[in-house]
Protein backbone atom coordinates (compact mmCIF):
# COMPACT_ATOMS: atom_id res chain seq x y z
CA UNK A 1 0.00 0.00 0.00
CA UNK A 2 0.91 3.84 -1.15
CA UNK A 3 1.78 5.16 2.13
CA UNK A 4 0.72 9.04 0.82
CA UNK A 5 -0.88 9.83 -1.99
CA UNK A 6 -2.49 13.19 -3.38
CA UNK A 7 -6.24 12.39 -5.32
CA UNK A 8 -8.09 15.14 -6.89
CA UNK A 9 -11.14 15.38 -9.19
CA UNK A 10 -11.67 16.80 -12.47
CA UNK A 11 -11.87 19.91 -11.34
CA UNK A 12 -8.71 21.65 -10.39
CA UNK A 13 -6.15 18.51 -11.82
CA UNK A 14 -3.90 20.84 -13.47
CA UNK A 15 -2.83 22.47 -10.08
CA UNK A 16 -3.15 19.56 -8.12
CA UNK A 17 -0.73 17.93 -10.35
CA UNK A 18 1.67 21.03 -9.89
CA UNK A 19 1.17 20.35 -5.87
CA UNK A 20 2.06 16.27 -6.40
CA UNK A 21 5.00 17.34 -8.64
CA UNK A 22 6.38 20.08 -5.29
CA UNK A 23 5.38 17.11 -2.62
CA UNK A 24 7.14 14.50 -4.46
CA UNK A 25 4.02 12.55 -3.81
CA UNK A 26 2.00 10.36 -6.62
CA UNK A 27 -1.36 12.16 -7.81
CA UNK A 28 -4.05 9.99 -8.71
CA UNK A 29 -7.84 11.16 -9.74
CA UNK A 30 -11.03 10.47 -8.33
CA UNK A 31 -13.63 8.92 -10.86
CA UNK A 32 -17.14 10.34 -10.74
CA UNK A 33 -19.52 9.26 -13.08
CA UNK A 34 -22.66 10.85 -13.03
CA UNK A 35 -25.70 8.82 -13.77
CA UNK A 36 -28.60 10.49 -15.61
CA UNK A 37 -30.59 11.11 -13.02
CA UNK A 38 -27.89 13.14 -11.05
CA UNK A 39 -26.54 11.01 -8.52
CA UNK A 40 -22.91 10.37 -9.08
CA UNK A 41 -20.42 6.91 -8.67
CA UNK A 42 -17.32 7.75 -7.58
CA UNK A 43 -14.30 5.24 -7.20
CA UNK A 44 -10.87 5.77 -6.52
CA UNK A 45 -7.39 3.54 -7.53
CA UNK A 46 -5.45 2.43 -5.05
CA UNK A 47 -5.96 3.95 -1.59
CA UNK A 48 -2.81 5.49 0.29
CA UNK A 49 -2.42 5.25 4.22
CA UNK A 50 -2.48 9.14 3.64
CA UNK A 51 -5.01 10.15 1.40
CA UNK A 52 -4.72 13.97 0.18
CA UNK A 53 -7.55 14.61 -1.41
CA UNK A 54 -7.41 18.40 -4.00
CA UNK A 55 -10.89 19.77 -4.03
CA UNK A 56 -11.26 23.80 -4.56
CA UNK A 57 -15.02 24.04 -3.49
CA UNK A 58 -16.09 26.99 -5.27
CA UNK A 59 -19.46 25.70 -6.59
CA UNK A 60 -19.45 23.06 -3.69
CA UNK A 61 -22.90 21.48 -3.54
CA UNK A 62 -22.37 18.62 -5.90
CA UNK A 63 -18.36 18.52 -4.66
CA UNK A 64 -19.28 18.31 -0.87
CA UNK A 65 -21.19 14.93 -1.71
CA UNK A 66 -18.75 13.28 -4.06
CA UNK A 67 -16.26 14.28 -1.35
CA UNK A 68 -18.05 12.41 0.62
CA UNK A 69 -18.19 9.14 -1.56
CA UNK A 70 -14.38 9.69 -2.19
CA UNK A 71 -13.68 9.72 1.37
CA UNK A 72 -15.91 6.24 1.64
CA UNK A 73 -13.97 4.55 -1.38
CA UNK A 74 -10.87 5.54 0.39
CA UNK A 75 -11.42 4.36 3.69
CA UNK A 76 -12.85 0.99 2.34
CA UNK A 77 -9.51 0.68 0.41
CA UNK A 78 -7.29 1.14 3.70
CA UNK A 79 -6.28 4.93 4.26
CA UNK A 80 -6.35 5.56 7.48
CA UNK A 81 -5.86 9.50 7.60
CA UNK A 82 -7.55 11.71 5.51
CA UNK A 83 -6.57 15.48 4.20
CA UNK A 84 -8.69 17.84 2.30
CA UNK A 85 -6.73 20.07 0.82
CA UNK A 86 -9.42 22.91 -0.03
CA UNK A 87 -7.54 26.19 -1.37
CA UNK A 88 -11.36 27.47 -1.26
CA UNK A 89 -13.31 26.51 1.14
CA UNK A 90 -17.18 27.45 0.99
CA UNK A 91 -19.69 28.33 3.12
CA UNK A 92 -17.53 30.33 5.42
CA UNK A 93 -19.07 33.51 4.94
CA UNK A 94 -22.73 32.63 6.26
CA UNK A 95 -21.08 32.37 9.77
CA UNK A 96 -24.44 33.48 11.32
CA UNK A 97 -28.03 33.32 11.16
CA UNK A 98 -28.53 36.51 10.01
CA UNK A 99 -32.94 36.00 9.65
CA UNK A 100 -34.71 34.18 12.09
CA UNK A 101 -35.14 30.76 10.11
CA UNK A 102 -31.91 30.09 8.59
CA UNK A 103 -28.77 27.68 9.12
CA UNK A 104 -25.76 28.86 10.07
CA UNK A 105 -24.02 27.23 6.87
CA UNK A 106 -20.41 27.47 8.11
CA UNK A 107 -20.96 24.81 11.12
CA UNK A 108 -23.19 23.09 9.77
CA UNK A 109 -20.42 22.85 6.38
CA UNK A 110 -17.80 22.28 8.75
CA UNK A 111 -19.63 19.84 10.85
CA UNK A 112 -20.18 17.45 7.65
CA UNK A 113 -16.29 17.73 6.75
CA UNK A 114 -15.22 17.29 10.50
CA UNK A 115 -17.21 14.02 10.13
CA UNK A 116 -15.11 12.94 6.89
CA UNK A 117 -11.41 14.39 7.28
CA UNK A 118 -8.93 14.43 9.79
CA UNK A 119 -7.22 17.87 9.28
CA UNK A 120 -8.48 20.14 6.70
CA UNK A 121 -5.99 22.80 4.54
CA UNK A 122 -7.17 25.86 3.27
CA UNK A 123 -5.98 29.41 2.18
CA UNK A 124 -7.86 32.81 3.04
CA UNK A 125 -10.82 31.41 4.82
CA UNK A 126 -13.41 33.94 4.84
CA UNK A 127 -13.61 34.34 8.95
CA UNK A 128 -15.15 37.18 10.38
CA UNK A 129 -17.08 36.60 13.31
CA UNK A 130 -15.73 33.46 14.24
CA UNK A 131 -11.95 34.21 13.79
CA UNK A 132 -10.11 31.69 14.30
CA UNK A 133 -10.19 28.07 11.98
CA UNK A 134 -9.54 26.35 15.02
CA UNK A 135 -13.22 27.44 16.30
CA UNK A 136 -14.79 26.61 13.40
CA UNK A 137 -13.05 22.79 13.24
CA UNK A 138 -13.01 22.30 17.08
CA UNK A 139 -13.02 18.59 16.24
CA UNK A 140 -9.77 17.78 13.51
CA UNK A 141 -6.98 19.72 12.59
CA UNK A 142 -6.91 22.77 10.49
CA UNK A 143 -4.88 25.00 8.86
CA UNK A 144 -6.09 28.50 6.86
CA UNK A 145 -2.42 29.72 5.18
CA UNK A 146 -2.29 33.10 4.20
CA UNK A 147 -1.83 33.53 0.81
CA UNK A 148 -0.20 37.28 1.08
CA UNK A 149 3.25 36.81 1.14
CA UNK A 150 2.72 35.06 -2.30
CA UNK A 151 0.76 38.08 -3.40
CA UNK A 152 2.78 40.41 -2.37
CA UNK A 153 6.21 39.05 -3.87
CA UNK A 154 3.58 38.68 -7.26
CA UNK A 155 3.07 42.32 -6.99
CA UNK A 156 6.63 43.47 -5.74
CA UNK A 157 7.79 41.35 -9.29
CA UNK A 158 5.32 43.56 -10.99
CA UNK A 159 7.30 46.73 -10.06
CA UNK A 160 5.23 47.88 -6.99
CA UNK A 161 6.10 48.37 -3.82
CA UNK A 162 6.28 50.91 -0.82
CA UNK A 163 4.94 53.65 -3.24
CA UNK A 164 1.49 51.04 -4.20
CA UNK A 165 -1.45 51.97 -2.40
CA UNK A 166 -2.85 48.87 -0.99
CA UNK A 167 -6.58 48.98 -0.39
CA UNK A 168 -9.41 46.69 0.39
CA UNK A 169 -12.95 47.42 -0.19
CA UNK A 170 -14.25 47.06 3.36
CA UNK A 171 -12.82 46.66 6.89
CA UNK A 172 -12.63 43.19 7.02
CA UNK A 173 -10.33 43.26 4.10
CA UNK A 174 -8.08 44.98 6.44
CA UNK A 175 -6.91 41.25 7.47
CA UNK A 176 -5.53 40.48 3.58
CA UNK A 177 -4.29 43.74 2.33
CA UNK A 178 -2.58 44.59 5.99
CA UNK A 179 -0.65 41.55 5.34
CA UNK A 180 0.11 42.68 1.36
CA UNK A 181 1.43 46.06 2.47
CA UNK A 182 3.79 44.44 5.33
CA UNK A 183 5.11 42.50 3.21
CA UNK A 184 5.93 45.12 0.20
CA UNK A 185 6.42 48.05 3.12
CA UNK A 186 3.56 49.83 1.82
CA UNK A 187 0.42 51.56 3.40
CA UNK A 188 -2.99 49.50 3.59
CA UNK A 189 -6.31 51.31 3.60
CA UNK A 190 -9.65 49.89 3.93
CA UNK A 191 -13.27 50.86 2.02
CA UNK A 192 -16.36 52.07 3.96
CA UNK A 193 -18.77 49.34 2.47
CA UNK A 194 -22.88 49.54 3.00
CA UNK A 195 -24.16 46.38 1.43
CA UNK A 196 -27.60 47.72 -0.34
CA UNK A 197 -28.81 43.86 -1.53
CA UNK A 198 -26.79 40.98 -2.70
CA UNK A 199 -25.57 42.67 -5.79
CA UNK A 200 -25.49 46.58 -4.76
CA UNK A 201 -22.78 47.93 -2.66
CA UNK A 202 -21.68 51.17 -1.68
CA UNK A 203 -17.77 52.14 -1.16
CA UNK A 204 -15.77 55.21 -0.14
CA UNK A 205 -12.50 55.82 1.02
CA UNK A 206 -12.74 58.72 3.16
CA UNK A 207 -9.65 60.45 4.49
CA UNK A 208 -7.18 58.72 1.82
CA UNK A 209 -4.65 59.93 -0.07
CA UNK A 210 -5.62 58.30 -3.67
CA UNK A 211 -5.16 61.19 -6.41
CA UNK A 212 -2.05 60.27 -8.35
CA UNK A 213 -1.15 57.08 -6.85
CA UNK A 214 -0.86 53.38 -8.49
CA UNK A 215 -3.21 50.87 -6.22
CA UNK A 216 -3.25 47.37 -5.71
CA UNK A 217 -6.62 46.55 -4.65
CA UNK A 218 -7.41 43.29 -2.98
CA UNK A 219 -9.81 41.00 -1.14
CA UNK A 220 -10.36 37.34 -0.46
CA UNK A 221 -13.22 36.49 -2.80
CA UNK A 222 -15.12 38.15 -5.75
CA UNK A 223 -18.15 36.48 -6.29
CA UNK A 224 -20.71 38.57 -8.55
CA UNK A 225 -18.21 41.18 -8.99
CA UNK A 226 -20.16 44.04 -7.40
CA UNK A 227 -17.54 45.08 -4.39
CA UNK A 228 -14.88 45.10 -6.70
CA UNK A 229 -16.41 47.34 -9.67
CA UNK A 230 -18.20 49.61 -6.69
CA UNK A 231 -14.41 49.85 -4.96
CA UNK A 232 -12.98 50.37 -8.40
CA UNK A 233 -15.18 53.48 -9.43
CA UNK A 234 -14.72 54.90 -6.18
CA UNK A 235 -10.91 54.78 -6.41
CA UNK A 236 -10.97 55.62 -10.11
CA UNK A 237 -13.18 59.02 -9.27
CA UNK A 238 -10.78 59.43 -6.10
CA UNK A 239 -8.37 60.45 -9.20
CA UNK A 240 -5.86 56.97 -8.36
CA UNK A 241 -3.18 56.75 -11.45
CA UNK A 242 -4.19 53.22 -11.95
CA UNK A 243 -5.33 50.49 -10.04
CA UNK A 244 -4.77 46.78 -10.54
CA UNK A 245 -6.87 43.95 -8.99
CA UNK A 246 -5.75 40.83 -7.18
CA UNK A 247 -8.36 38.39 -5.64
CA UNK A 248 -7.15 35.06 -3.59
CA UNK A 249 -10.50 33.09 -4.91
CA UNK A 250 -12.34 33.71 -8.24
CA UNK A 251 -15.84 33.09 -8.14
CA UNK A 252 -16.66 35.65 -10.51
CA UNK A 253 -18.13 35.13 -14.31
CA UNK A 254 -17.32 36.19 -17.09
CA UNK A 255 -19.80 39.49 -17.09
CA UNK A 256 -18.68 40.55 -13.57
CA UNK A 257 -15.37 40.35 -14.88
CA UNK A 258 -16.40 42.89 -18.40
CA UNK A 259 -17.94 45.02 -14.96
CA UNK A 260 -14.47 45.08 -13.41
CA UNK A 261 -12.38 46.22 -16.43
CA UNK A 262 -15.38 49.05 -17.42
CA UNK A 263 -14.93 50.23 -14.12
CA UNK A 264 -11.60 50.88 -14.82
CA UNK A 265 -9.40 47.51 -13.45
CA UNK A 266 -6.12 47.73 -15.73
CA UNK A 267 -5.41 44.20 -14.72
CA UNK A 268 -7.09 41.46 -12.62
CA UNK A 269 -5.23 38.70 -11.39
CA UNK A 270 -6.17 36.11 -9.09
CA UNK A 271 -4.51 32.90 -6.97
CA UNK A 272 -5.12 29.48 -8.33
CA UNK A 273 -7.13 28.64 -5.32
CA UNK A 274 -10.17 28.61 -7.59
CA UNK A 275 -9.47 27.36 -11.22
CA UNK A 276 -10.31 30.63 -13.14
CA UNK A 277 -9.35 32.51 -16.42
CA UNK A 278 -7.30 34.89 -14.69
CA UNK A 279 -5.55 32.47 -12.16
CA UNK A 280 -1.90 34.49 -12.53
CA UNK A 281 -0.76 33.39 -9.09
CA UNK A 282 0.51 29.42 -8.09
CA UNK A 283 -0.53 28.31 -5.06
CA UNK A 284 1.64 24.95 -4.93
CA UNK A 285 4.45 25.92 -3.18
CA UNK A 286 2.46 27.47 -0.28
CA UNK A 287 0.45 24.45 0.28
CA UNK A 288 3.24 21.93 -0.21
CA UNK A 289 5.19 23.50 2.51
CA UNK A 290 1.82 23.29 5.02
CA UNK A 291 1.54 19.56 3.94
CA UNK A 292 5.26 18.21 3.72
CA UNK A 293 4.74 16.98 8.04
CA UNK A 294 1.98 14.36 6.00
CA UNK A 295 5.10 12.63 4.80
CA UNK A 296 6.19 11.78 8.36
CA UNK A 297 3.45 10.64 9.52
C1 LIG B 1 -17.16 39.65 1.81
O1 LIG B 1 -17.06 40.35 2.78
C2 LIG B 1 -16.00 39.24 0.95
O2 LIG B 1 -14.78 39.60 1.53
C3 LIG B 1 -16.10 39.84 -0.45
O3 LIG B 1 -15.91 41.24 -0.39
C4 LIG B 1 -17.46 39.53 -1.05
O4 LIG B 1 -17.75 38.17 -0.93
C5 LIG B 1 -17.49 39.93 -2.51
O5 LIG B 1 -18.78 39.64 -3.00
P1 LIG B 1 -19.30 40.20 -4.38
O6 LIG B 1 -18.22 39.97 -5.40
O7 LIG B 1 -20.54 39.39 -4.65
O8 LIG B 1 -19.61 41.64 -4.19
Amino acid sequence: MMSVALYSFAHGADHAEALSLALGVPLATVDVHRFPDGESRVSVPEAASTALIYCPLDRPNEKLVDLMLAVDALRRGGACRLVLVAPYLCYMRQDTAFNDGEAISQQAVARFLSSLFDRIVTVDAHLHRVDDIAKVFPAIEAQNLGAAKTIAAFAAARGMGRRTLIAGPDAESIQWTGRIAAALGAEAVAGAKCRIDDRKVEITFPGTQVEGRAVLLADDIVSSGGTMAVAVESLSHAGAASIFVVVTHALFDAAAETRIRAAGAREIWSTDAVPHPTNAIPLASLLADALRNEMKQ
